[in-house]
């Protein structure tokens, strides 16, 4: 296997316009994969997937922040931190927006998320 086999493929993904986004945290699907657009305090957009950092649970929106009901972790609303438990976060994808579109970077392999 090559190096270059190894290396994990990371495909950028138009996730729409800007202004399609009216309000934040908004849920997207990327092909069978869901996710949180959201933005930080400093006004930086982050995806972040719905799969849950702990074992694989499913965050959902939940009241002022995002939880996972499996154990109860629950992860602020922008950059996707663990609030309640142990240093962790949420899967957390590059975001740039360019002439008003709105992209993502996600590793194609799951096993490179982190
Ligand atoms: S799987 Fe999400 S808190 Fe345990």
């Amino acid at each position: 296997m090559s190096t270059a086999d190894q290396a994990s493929t990371i495909r950028e993904v138009d996730l729409g316009t800007e202004a399609s986004f009216e309000k934040l945290p908004a849920p997207v699907s990327v092909d069978q994969d869901e996710f949180f657009l959201t933005q930080d305090k400093g006004g930086a957009y982050h995806l972040l997937s719905t799969i849950c950092p702990h074992s694989w649970g499913t965050v959902i929106n939940w009241d002022t922040c995002f939880m996972c009901p499996d154990h109860g972790w629950r992860f602020e609303r922008g950059e996707g931190i663990c609030i309640n438990g142990p240093r962790s976060q949420m899967y957390s994808f590059t975001v740039t927006v360019r002439d008003g579109n709105v992209y993502a970077r996600i590793p194609e392999d799951k096993s490179q998320w982190a």
